[in-house]
């Protein structure tokens, strides 16, 4: 069973800013990231494995694959509850891992097991975005059920204000990604968590 996303692909980001930070990237902890669709977690997920050699697990990827189903099918067939149940055990799982970037699905720090059981081993870090770059992030994409029928930007407003509290309540470190690369995204959280250990 493939677990590790760059088991099979590599990076996106470019990887050229082996920087003193290069050094010290081990984390003896996952970081964790959150947030609502679109903020970013994929792509900074992404960029954190290419300039820093972390391990990545895509929750949504690895629930499809053992699933052997879409996201939106999962959705379907079974509902949100089972869903975020596969959320939690693949979140059990991750404790015994360290240096591991966990990009959770949107709604998974919504649940406060999901939240008890990223933090036993995660440092938990909140993406944030504006409705507007949301919404120019997920328009074109149909794999997301809970944007049907509210795919705009008053849709994805009310949405993310429903669940903000919960996101915020969640989060070590909260990281706004509004006209920022992924690369400069990357930088600041490891940044942060150097601050943190110091
Ligand atoms: C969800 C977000 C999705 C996916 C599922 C539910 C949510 O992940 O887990 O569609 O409740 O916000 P992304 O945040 O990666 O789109």
């Amino acid at each position: 069973m493939i677990l590790e996303k760059y088991e099979q692909t590599s990076g996106l980001c470019e990887k050229k800013a082996q920087d003193v930070l290069t050094e010290r990237k081990q984390f003896d902890y996952n970081i964790v990231l959150i947030g609502f669709m679109g903020t970013g977690k994929s792509t900074v997920s992404d960029c954190l494995h290419s300039m820093f050699g972390m391990k990545v697990v895509e929750m949504d990827q690895v629930i499809a694959e053992r699933e052997q189903m879409s996201i939106p099918d999962i959705f379907a067939a079974y509902g949100e509850e089972y869903f975020r149940g596969l959320e939690t055990r693949l979140l059990v799982e991750m404790q015994s891992r360290k240096n591991t970037v966990v990009s959770c699905g949107g709604g998974a720090a919504l649940r406060e097991r999901n939240v008890a059981e990223m933090k036993k081993n995660g440092k938990v870090v909140l993406l944030t975005a504006s409705p507007e770059t949301v919404y120019e992030r997920v328009k074109d994409d149909g794999g997301r059920p809970l944007l049907e029928g509210r795919k705009d930007v008053k849709g994805i407003s009310e949405l993310m204000e429903q669940r903000r509290a919960k996101y915020e309540a969640a989060a070590d470190i909260v990281i706004n990604t509004d006209n920022k690369t992924a690369r400069q995204v990357c930088e600041e959280l490891v940044q942060r968590f150097m601050e943190m250990k110091e």
